[in-house]
């Protein structure tokens, strides 16, 4: 049966036929990825101490199994320590055509998310206390940084809807939404690769999610610096070295010649984090050397 369903999808993209709208719990593409629209009240009990919810309300649903059932992602998932559940708008519609969008009021191009099955898909699924962040993604909203993923790991459920056509209407941005966020000044067809980004970058910082305990430390970005740059074997490739010290086995050294080239490249390609990132006297006056070499 999933072989034959599989295999239609594939014509179908093949041909670019129209996507026929099919309510997502009943699509073939969901495997691991939560679509049970009951079970969010419950599906806490089953995460960790530290863990977190997200609820995604999307018009492409499809589009998140494959990075959510891949790598960081999918552990953090089996491990309890995420739950995210994705939900197809359009599965509040209620008219026969299945219409999330209309045009806009005012005339011009382009089309808005209409308000009814946006506040009836997020009401639905968080009942009517809406207790938790829900935050559009928008290029009109607060930049995401690393402490912004970092703020977001104090709530235990975060609500992503993700927006479509021209925008959404306005007063889904009054009454509904808490939070808008961008991932940068440029603008993208939809919210969605944005979510998967929120999702990202907010659950490898959750304890127990990376490999290694203190990975999201040394993170470019973690600690207000770029970080160093990372090597591996072979110590010499066409001709090119390791850098000797990594090689030394001097703890001390390394360290030191890690945070001299966090400094570097973060005053080469980011001058702008300096002003707010924590130094000791030794950083600013390897950064004072760094400043006068290049004067002279
Ligand atoms: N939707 C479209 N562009 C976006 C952006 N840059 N950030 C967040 N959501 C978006």
């Amino acid at each position: 049966m999933r072989k034959k369903l599989i295999g239609f999808r594939c014509r179908r993209m093949l041909h670019f036929e129209p996507r026929k709208y099919m309510k997502s719990s009943y699509h073939p593409i969901w495997k691991g990825v939560n679509t049970d629209h009951s079970s969010c009240q419950t599906s806490r009990f089953r995460l960790e101490s530290w863990s977190m919810e997200f609820f995604v309300f999307t018009l492409l649903p499809e589009i998140f199994p494959p990075y959510l059932e891949s790598s960081i992602l999918q552990r953090a998932r089996q491990r309890g320590l995420i739950d995210v559940q994705v939900h197809n708008i359009r599965d509040w519609t209620t008219d026969r055509h299945h219409v999330t969008d209309d045009e806009p009021y005012g005339g011009g191009g382009g089309m808005v998310l209409k308000p009814e099955p946006l506040f009836s898909a997020v009401e639905g699924i968080l009942g009517p206390q809406l207790d938790c962040p829900i935050i559009l993604l928008t290029p009109q909203g607060r930049v995401l940084t690393q402490d912004v993923a970092a703020e977001l790991t104090g709530h235990p459920r975060l609500a992503l809807i993700c927006g479509r056509y021209e925008g959404v209407d306005e007063r889904v941005c009054e009454h509904l939404i808490t939070d808008e966020i961008s991932i940068g000044d440029y603008v993208l067809t939809g919210g969605e690769l944005p979510a998967l980004i929120v999702i990202d970058a907010v659950t490898r910082l959750l304890p127990g999610a990376l490999g290694d305990p203190d990975g999201a430390q040394d993170d470019s970005h973690a600690s207000g610096l770029l970080e160093y740059p990372h090597y591996t074997r072979p110590a010499e490739y066409r001709g090119w070295q390791v850098p000797e010290v990594l090689l030394s086995g001097d703890h001390a050294r390394i360290a030191r010649w890690r945070r001299e080239q966090s400094l570097k490249r973060t005053l080469e390609r980011r001058p702008d984090m300096l002003e707010s990132a924590q130094l000791s006297e030794n950083d600013r006056k390897f950064i004072d050397l760094l400043k006068n070499d290049k004067t002279t």
